[in-house]
């Protein structure tokens, strides 16, 4: 180890999907359950500009500007997911959840679906990175709405630490591969760089470590978990929605 990396802390990198897993993305199969939770979750408060990070190509805020009249903005990493919102109206900046751009017209900043792909080269890594995120937003707006995948275990959480190991080991995502050309529903997108899933009450105290309390959440729908899932004691998955308030 060099002279310099033992003074200063390193910078903790994410795990970066290619643009080909990113355009696996390109879909608006959640929108409407995620319109449907923010506006639930909003509590008629009157909003100025909503942020969705990480908003790919733009089709939560356009559709929450349709149904609401909300001002909406996409920060995404991804130039292409930012270019195809500029093209279909949707105001978009290029950036990253980590270190985002803000414009100081922020109200409420949204994470669809987000969090679990900030992934590090290990646990803690990647529960620093998920942390960072949130922190990011800690005096800045009046809420944080996320929704987010539930990965429930028959015990001990283990499932979405499973996934994890399998997904973001090289190795281990060759064999997941291999076995996911025979049984199609263990495959991955994120194979080779990892995702990291959480239990609802999981997800609940890294929100509270990272400042924030839950003050309302809404339970999705739990999905079919096919026989060979079930080899990774999940118990449950569905996506939930939560409205995180900072604690003080
Ligand atoms: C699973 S997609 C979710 C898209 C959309 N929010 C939804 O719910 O369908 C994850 C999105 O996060 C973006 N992303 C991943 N890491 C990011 C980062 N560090 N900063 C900004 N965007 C990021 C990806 O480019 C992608 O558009």
């Amino acid at each position: 180890m060099g002279r310099l990396s033992q003074i200063m802390p390193q910078a903790v990198t994410q795990q970066t999907l290619s643009p080909e897993q990113i355009e696996a993305f390109y879909h608006d199969q959640f929108v409407e359950d995620q319109v449907h939770d923010f506006e639930a979750l909003r509590n008629g408060d009157t909003l100025n500009r909503i942020v969705d990070i990480g908003g790919g190509v733009g089709y939560f805020a356009r559709s929450l500007s349709e149904k609401t009249g909300a001002k909406t903005r996409v920060i995404d990493m991804d130039i292409i997911s930012v270019e195809r919102c500029r093209e279909s109206g949707v105001d978009a900046i290029q950036g990253d959840a980590l270190s985002p751009p803000k414009t100081g017209d922020e109200s409420v900043v949204c994470f669809n679906l987000i969090l679990h792909h900030l992934v590090g080269k290990d646990e803690q890594a990647t529960r620093t990175l998920q942390l960072q995120a949130l922190r990011a937003w800690k005096g800045n707006v009046s809420y944080i709405f996320v929704n987010e995948y539930i990965y429930e275990s028959a015990m001990l959480d283990i499932s979405g630490k499973l996934i994890y190991l399998i997904t973001s080991n090289k190795i281990l995502s060759m064999v997941g591969s291999a076995i996911a050309r025979i049984i199609p529903s263990f495959n991955a997108n994120t194979f080779g760089i990892g995702v990291r899933f959480r239990a609802h009450q999981e997800w609940c105290k890294l929100f509270a470590e990272a400042g924030y309390q839950v003050s309302d959440s809404r339970l999705g729908q739990n999905e079919n978990i096919s026989l060979p899932l079930r080899a990774l004691f999940i118990k449950n998955i569905r996506r939930d929605s939560f409205r995180l308030e900072p604690k003080d």
